[in-house]
């Protein structure tokens, strides 16, 4: 009988991604199949998030869930991934002894010989299983490991650096993935030919900071974000690019070049700041100032005009005040930013932040998240409504859920769009619509140009 595979992911995209290639690899190696159903499955994996403390209190609650499955299965197996796993390790058999598998973003890679090693030791020691760990960091031997990209879809995601060195003084995420290491260029562009062959028309470009990527080459040199943006638009097929997430500090003059040069790259930046003050910046070690930011996002848009932005805010990092809060709310105002991934800050262990002195009230702190939330979204609204009655161009990317009259897809500002039409015949193609409605989370109109050329 097919073996089934449960795959719970929290957190980032990264891990999305992760999570597919979990399941690519035990598909490849012992024909496992992906169920929605956890009451159904051989193996439940669990990637974790450590970014934020509920994202670890997450974990634990779930699998006491699974704890009661594998009573009833006594053969199911149970490995938890990610970067909780990292940190933790051990400690996570320790509080739930039924894990059979802890491994960590970096050796992922190595799940289908966990698995055996578990199966095996079943069957040896007859119930006195011990958890296999594995959470090190084996730099770059997990990009060799990987099989071979599929895409079910006009969008695909390609990971292209592991890991972040920039030690944020707030963020565990160097402790957990490890510093910045690239993957080979050639490596990279033979994937996106790979998937452009599948039918894949957007390519997002996945890394912690993507823009610190330096592949190296086959000839012996490097090649930065800007180089691989510039190759992958000459694929075929290929007509939209995206990348996520980067960092102020390493957006270079040649990536601000590339809204000049390459109209494949998408007129839509999410660009991290954290906060609008140079205060709370500089205590987190950002390494810019709040003008240097704008400054930047200034030359991108004078680059190309109609460029939408986005953000990550961090609020009431320790010793937040009124003023600084003011900064950001100010910042938010300049750039007129389009969306946030925004949060109350989460003081994590062992990073540097911790012992900062931190009076500020819980309260205060959700107020003036909730004050900043508003505000961008009355943006975005603002936005959307400028787009009614414009053309845009659409990447066309299936049936409607909620209405099978209609297509769906994306603007390049990555707004979902919705046009009637009857054949399947447009999906992964672009075509432009004329925007008649705009709504909280979407956009309504009508197709006038199916199929462009490109
Ligand atoms: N590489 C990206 C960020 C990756 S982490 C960058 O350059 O900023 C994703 C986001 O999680 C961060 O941008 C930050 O806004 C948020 N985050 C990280 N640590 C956090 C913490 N301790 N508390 C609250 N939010 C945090
Ligand atoms: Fe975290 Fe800062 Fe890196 S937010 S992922 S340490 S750039």
């Amino acid at each position: 009988m097919t073996k089934k595979l449960f795959i719970k992911t929290h957190g980032c995209q990264m891990n999305e991604y992760d999570s597919s290639r979990m399941a690519d690899l035990l598909g490849d190696s012992h024909g496992y199949i992906l169920t929605d159903n956890a009451d159904e499955a051989d193996v439940l994996l669990l990637n974790t998030c450590s970014i934020r403390e509920k994202a670890q209190d997450k974990v634990f609650h779930q699998l006491g869930r699974w704890k009661k499955l594998k009573a009833k299965n006594p053969d199911l197996k149970i490995g938890v991934g990610g970067c909780v796993a990292s940190q933790e390790g051990q400690a996570i058999s320790d509080r739930a002894p039924y894990v059979d598998m802890i491994f960590g973003p970096q050796t992922l890679h190595r799940l289908p010989q966990m698995l055996d090693a578990s199966v095996q030791q079943v069957a040896n020691t007859a119930g006195n299983r011990i958890a296999m760990v594995d959470v090190t960091f084996p730099e770059i031997e997990k990009f060799d490991h990987l099989p071979a990209p599929k895409s079910n879809g006009v969008t695909a995601f390609v990971s292209i650096m592991e890991g972040c060195s920039k030690y944020c003084t707030f963020c565990v995420v160097p402790y957990t993935r490890g510093e910045e290491v690239s993957r080979p260029f050639d490596d990279v562009i033979t994937e996106v030919v790979h998937l452009a062959g599948q039918g894949v028309r957007e390519i997002n470009f996945l890394g912690q900071n993507a823009n610190a990527y330096r592949g190296p080459r086959h000839d012996g040199g490097e090649a930065d974000l800007a180089e691989l943006i510039t190759l992958t638009a000459r694929i075929d097929g290929i007509d939209r690019i995206r990348f996520t997430t980067s960092h102020p500090v390493e957006f270079t003059e040649s990536l601000v070049d590339a809204y000049l040069d390459v109209p494949e790259l998408v007129s839509h930046l999410h660009l991290p700041v954290q906060s609008g003050s140079d205060a709370i910046l500089s205590a987190m070690k950002r390494g810019h100032t709040a003008a240097e930011y704008v400054d930047k996002m200034e030359r991108i848009r004078a680059n190309r005009p109609d460029i939408s932005f986005s953000s990550d805010f961090i609020i009431g990092f320790p010793g937040e005040t009124e003023a600084d809060f003011e900064a950001t709310m100010n910042l938010i105002q300049t750039i007129g930013f389009d969306h946030s991934f925004s949060f109350v800050y989460s003081q994590r262990p062992g990073t540097p932040a911790a012992t900062l002195e931190d009076t500020t009230p819980a309260a205060t702190k959700k107020q003036r998240l909730a004050i900043l939330q508003d505000r961008i979204s009355q943006q975005a609204a603002r936005i959307s409504q400028n787009m009614v009655d414009s053309i845009q161009v659409v990447l066309v990317s299936e049936r409607s859920k909620r209405n099978p009259g209609e297509l769906q897809g994306r603007t390049e500002n990555n707004r979902p769009t919705f046009f009637d039409y009857p054949g399947d015949d447009l999906i992964g193609k672009f075509v432009q619509v004329h925007v008649t409605d705009a709504f909280a989370n979407s956009l309504r109109g009508d197709v006038i140009n199916a199929d462009l050329a490109y």
